[in-house]
């Protein structure tokens, strides 16, 4: 496959060095946004008389085409490119001809992966924030059944003052409130379009990248085009704060194991969300709740993945960055399948 930067070189690229750097197995995650942004950008260069109307055209009808044929399955990504956006490249200019190729008009893949992940991450924290909602809804709809539950309330793990367990329930609605407040304070930063830095210091095209911003639902535009290809304080944020939602998950599925034991005895879980032991018929393991708590860890892992990643980057873009992919996508996928879990595992506990 021709390389998009493949001009001043004349040896092919060492087949470990293809596989090291290929991002294409993880970042294909991506290509819904990839392919939006490019309708976008491709509708603006068109606006702006940068490529001709028809030229612009030809290559939304082809990028929607191929958004049509990858979501039915009837397209195969090829999977020697080196990424997402060359691979898209690459379909698009087999389909239409040389005018796939002005896509790249005026856009560098650095300007172009930050506001991919910019849409990944704003489409994932709305559905994350309904998750978060659901389960608030979950969490006042028992308190109110529990309003005259008496249970021990504990310090030190000792039995200290009687509390209802409405009391205790609530405790981790005013957790996961504050989380919803994190994930709305992060959506603003994230809701940023960065496209229009170029590689790093703009284009002398006449862009217009509010045209880009309005037709992708973005309400800001970046500042300063070596951030905006350089940023990832956003992804940070998130994975800071579905750190802090999944150390609340912990606490609290750490209680429901506790609670489940036969020494404590206050509740007992749903077949439904329990495992057995074959050689010891007597056990009811809480799985979901150990494993919620075992991959909070991984979500911890992440964030320093990410916090180290950035920490001694010069500006602008550089490699590096392509490591933010992995651990974002972890850490929402992770995020996502522990508080679908979670929700009916306590709604359905005795
Ligand atoms: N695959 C790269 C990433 O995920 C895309 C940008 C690469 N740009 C470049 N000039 N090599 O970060």
């Amino acid at each position: 496959m021709a390389k998009l930067w493949g001009g001043r070189f004349q040896k092919k690229t060492n087949q470990l060095m293809e596989d090291f750097h290929s991002s294409l197995s993880f970042d294909q995650k991506l290509y819904k946004y990839d392919l939006l942004g490019s309708m976008a950008h491709a509708r603006m260069l068109g606006q702006q008389k940068i490529i001709s109307p028809a030229e612009a055209e030809k290559i939304v009808k082809g990028l929607e085409e191929l958004l049509t044929g990858l979501e039915a399955g009837h397209i195969e990504l090829p999977q020697e490119a080196e990424d997402i956006h060359s691979c898209l490249e690459e379909l698009l200019t087999a389909k239409v001809g040389p005018a796939g190729k002005m896509l790249h008009t005026a856009r560098s893949r650095n300007d172009q992966v930050a506001l991919d992940l910019r849409m990944y991450l704003k489409d994932e924290i709305k559905e994350i924030r309904q998750l978060l909602n659901d389960l608030i809804r979950t969490l006042l709809e028992t308190a109110e059944k529990h309003l005259d539950t008496i249970m021990p309330g504990y310090t030190h793990l000792q039995r200290a003052q009687p509390v209802t367990l409405a009391h205790h329930l609530l405790a981790y609605v005013q957790m996961f409130e504050r989380d919803r407040g994190r994930l709305e304070d992060c959506y603003r930063r994230t809701d940023v379009m960065p496209l229009g830095a170029g590689a790093l210091a703009g284009t002398t095209f006449p862009v217009e990248p509010k045209i880009v911003a309005a037709e992708l639902g973005f309400s800001a535009l970046a500042k300063n085009s070596l951030d905006a290809v350089s940023d990832r304080d956003f992804v940070v944020e998130f994975a800071a704060a579905a750190a802090l939602i999944m150390i609340h998950l912990s606490r609290f599925c750490e209680e429901i194991i506790l609670w489940s034991t036969a020494e404590f005895a206050f509740i007992e879980l749903d077949d439904a969300f329990a495992t057995g032991s074959s050689m010891m018929p007597q056990k009811k393991n809480p799985d979901a709740a150990e494993l919620i708590r075992g991959k909070t860890g991984r979500v911890f892992g992440s964030l320093i993945s990410l916090l180290t990643m950035l920490k001694g980057l010069p500006l602008a873009y550089n490699k590096d960055l392509q490591e933010d992919k992995e651990a974002l996508f972890d850490v929402a996928d992770t995020l996502k399948k522990s508080l679908l879990v979670f929700r009916p595992m306590l709604a359905t506990i005795k």
